[in-house]
């Protein structure tokens, strides 16, 4: 892809320290504070109209289940080979045991995954037919959730085994979807730590102190309540930003606009989308850029080598269908492969 010129440039002359950042990965500790969510895709082959219903009958092919939301973040640390420690809240259901299942074989530490018995771990199923030889398509989504807070004592827990976990670790994230785990205690608990890097959909501000914010487009807007149309917007959407959340710098994700970084001196640095052609599925690509940006940061990046390893990051798994990680080795790929384009132009 054609980059911006200085942007090259700026890239070509960090090549050895980005390799090298990648590659210490695997030194770096980290503590997700998350709403967990558990993706559910069952698909199955119609076989004909119910009697019961007008509705199709599905013979069950697959069932396949992914950690979703905050815990697609914890995924992706690991699948990036850092040692993760998880800090959230999952029902005494099968989902829960399921995404448990899944952190464990990916070597994840689960012992702050509190059981919460009165609310269920929230699920998201989709349901998919397909005829014979044809495509598959989703039919209907069915979601688990409570809208009631977890009760006190629960959220007293969760704060007491992250601050018992601070010193033990590099950085906590914060990967708040809104489903009621980062309360104000959850986060206070969070806060002493000098690394907290936030991805929250909303009220940023209950983070304020944090070191970095990673908004979406439209959670920016949200938080400063106008539209970002033009640079000029987008540069005063960063300052404000600043100054609600009193972080170090605000990185604004802006899908295939790529991203946008500020910090408190005045200065931002724009980091384009590095693939913008061979993208199927943006889901959960913000996961990936929090997760690659935070262990670049503890491996030592600069804010600008860390959204640009994000970024990278983010190219690879747009890729693929669903939530979706990349690993260290694809990632040096992906850069090399860039910087072959670069140098091809
Ligand atoms: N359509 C796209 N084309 C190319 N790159 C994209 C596209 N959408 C997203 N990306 C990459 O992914 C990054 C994060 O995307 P986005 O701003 O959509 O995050 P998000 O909305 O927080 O995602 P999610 O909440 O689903 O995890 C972008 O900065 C960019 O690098
Ligand atoms: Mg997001």
């Amino acid at each position: 892809m054609d980059l911006d010129a200085s942007f090259a440039v700026q890239l070509a002359s960090s090549t050895e320290r980005l390799f090298e950042l990648i590659d210490n990965f695997t030194q770096v500790r980290v503590l997700v504070v998350g709403d967990l969510t558990l993706d559910e895709f069952l698909t199955g082959q119609v076989e004909r109209i119910s009697r019961e219903a007008p509705v199709l009958i599905l013979r069950h092919e697959t069932t396949r289940q992914t950690p979703g939301g905050g815990a697609n973040a914890v995924y992706n640390l690991a699948k990036l080979g850092a040692k993760v420690k998880v800090a959230g809240l999952v029902g005494k259901d099968l989902q829960g045991e399921a995404l448990r299942g899944i952190f464990e074989a990916a070597g994840i530490d689960t012992n702050g995954m509190l059981l919460d018995p009165d609310r269920p771990t929230v699920t998201k199923t989709r349901i998919s037919g397909h005829a014979r030889q044809s495509v598959t398509q989703q039919i209907v989504r069915v979601d688990r959730k409570s809208d009631n807070l977890p009760v006190l004592d629960l959220q007293m827990q969760l704060a007491k085994y992250i601050q018992q976990q601070l010193e033990t670790v590099d950085a906590v994230v914060c990967s708040d979807y809104g489903d009621g785990t980062l309360t104000q205690p959850v986060i206070e608990a969070c806060l002493p730590h000098s690394r907290m890097i936030v991805d929250a959909q909303q009220d940023l501000k209950r983070y304020a102190g944090a070191t970095l914010f990673t908004p979406n487009l439209p959670e920016a807007e949200q938080a400063v309540g106008y539209a970002i149309a033009s640079p000029s917007t987008l540069t005063k959407a960063g300052l404000d930003l600043l100054d609600l959340t009193q972080a170090q710098q605000i990185l604004i994700t802006r899908g295939d606009e790529g991203m946008s970084l500020f910090d408190r001196g005045g200065v931002e640095h724009h980091v384009p989308a590095f693939n913008r052609t061979d993208v199927f599925d943006v889901t959960g690509a913000g996961d990936t850029v929090v997760a690659a940006l935070t262990l670049s940061l503890c491996a030592g990046a600069s804010f600008w080598e860390a959204a640009v390893l994000g970024n990278l990051a983010a190219s690879i798994v747009v890729r693929q269908f669903g939530t979706a990680t990349t690993t260290p080795d694809e990632m040096k790929a992906a850069l090399q492969a860039l910087l072959d384009e670069e140098e091809t132009l």
